[in-house]
């Protein structure tokens, strides 16, 4: 089971009454019919969705995943993470530089491949486009507007926006995003599950780790540790520690560190407040961003995140007469992870750094849909500390309203 332990020596001192007004709160806000994440684990309904739309495809060679921010990042984390890559090629159109576009299109073969359209909105510009592209270039490959419900499947709204509009007109198959779940909350629907799917991942058991958060949170004991990691977190930031390092001690959490950014800066920068996330992995970023974290300025949280398990191992044994080689023959590499993590964390104890040591036994599907939701529930409930609304992105929004006054401008 996944779990945290905190390393630092600020300690917070809350009443019991304010902390059990902060437990009412907070469940009151996971219980209200506007927020979906948190009963997503339950929902088999969309994991039904999308194994049936699977059972349509999976004939298919290659995966071309369209979008952008909450619609890619989720499932990028779980290929990333979980991924067999040997069956399915996956490419991401999840940015507007052509260049990359063309590289990434050049690595598919359309004719064989599905091209699965996430957006809530179904109005993202980015998105949009990239969908244009690839129709563009699948009538170049002679595949017609008749044929498109062979190649694609949507991901949005149930009811609203351009993509259900379309899909009724088109006859493409559709799965649904509630519409009480917003793009960075939205892995655990078919945003993340249906990909998952090709790349050999177990969506059933992402969602047992997710339920296992689940009723943690329901019992009061450890949900105790929880409810003191936020307030221990707010009383932080109240005092300038407005940073967060995610930096778990995985290459294969890569994409998580990068998910989480988003999760906790879209969610939590608004009206001035907001800790701002820097993603990092382990051992990597020993050799970069360490030194700022060990004894650059005293303003960080680093949750450091531990994998007790690897399912791979490697012997450095060698009879090279160097020191360096020397010192390494006896262990295996995953030894040499567990001893620059722990040397890493000691030292920033020493350096009287805030640090939350976060463990999971395996990168696997239920430790990985653990951390999800704990992730997402931790950011939900540093907003409701910090009086923020964690679920609305009105500063995306207003970008969004400049770049489409820009083109109605020059078109
Ligand atoms: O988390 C969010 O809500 C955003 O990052 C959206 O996912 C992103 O802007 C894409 O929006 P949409 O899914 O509507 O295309």
């Amino acid at each position: 089971m996944l779990n945290w332990n905190v390393r630092s020596a600020h300690k917070t001192n809350t009443s019991s009454e304010d902390y059990r007004r902060l437990v009412t709160i907070y469940q009151e806000t996971l219980n209200s019919p506007e927020i979906g994440f948190f009963r997503l684990p339950e929902n088999r309904e969309l994991l039904k969705q999308s194994k049936d739309a699977y059972e349509a495809m999976k004939h298919k060679k290659y995966f071309i995943h369209i979008g952008i921010g909450g619609s890619a990042l989720g499932p990028d984390m779980l290929l990333k993470a979980l991924g067999d890559h040997s069956a399915v090629h996956f490419a991401f159109l999840n940015n507007i530089d052509p260049d990359d576009m063309k590289r990434s299109l050049s690595q598919v073969n359309l004719k064989e491949a599905v091209v699965y359209v996430v957006s809530k909105s179904g109005t993202t510009a980015e998105t949009v486009a990239a969908m244009a592209i690839v129709m563009n270039e699948m009538e170049k490959c002679s595949i017609t507007k008749d044929q498109f419900k062979d190649y694609f499947v949507f991901c949005t709204d149930p009811e609203k926006g351009d993509l259900r509009k379309l899909a009724k007109d088109w006859n493409i198959r559709t799965l649904d995003i509630p519409a009480n779940i917003g793009g960075r909350f939205s892995v655990l629907t078919p945003v993340g599950l249906f990909p998952s799917l090709f790349a050999g991942i177990d969506p059933h058991d992402l969602l047992t780790g997710a339920q296992d958060i689940q009723k943690h949170l329901y019992d009061p004991k450890i949900a105790e540790s929880f409810f003191e990691l936020g307030l221990w977190i707010k009383d932080l930031h109240d005092q300038g520690v407005n940073q967060t390092v995610m930096m778990p001690y995985s290459s294969l959490l890569q994409e998580y560190s990068a998910w989480f950014t988003q999760l906790w800066a879209e969610s939590l920068g608004k009206n001035g407040k907001g800790l701002t996330p820097i993603p990092a992995y382990g051992a990597t970023d020993q050799h970069s961003q360490m030194q700022l974290f060990m004894e650059g300025p005293s303003n960080k949280i680093i949750f450091l995140i531990e994998v007790e398990n690897f399912q791979s191992d490697y012997s450095m044994r060698n009879t090279v007469d160097a020191e360096g080689f020397k010192l390494l023959a006896p262990f295996k590499l995953s030894e040499l992870m567990k001893a620059e993590r722990e040397g890493t964390l000691a030292a920033l104890q020493e350096n009287k750094r805030h640090v939350v040591h976060m463990k999971i036994p395996y990168l696997k599907e239920q430790y990985l849909g653990q951390l999800i939701l704990f992730s997402e529930c931790l950011t939900v409930l540093i907003g409701k500390l910090l009086e923020v609304d964690p679920f609305n992105q009105p500063g995306v929004e207003a970008g969004k309203k400049y770049a489409n006054a820009w083109l109605k401008s020059h078109s």
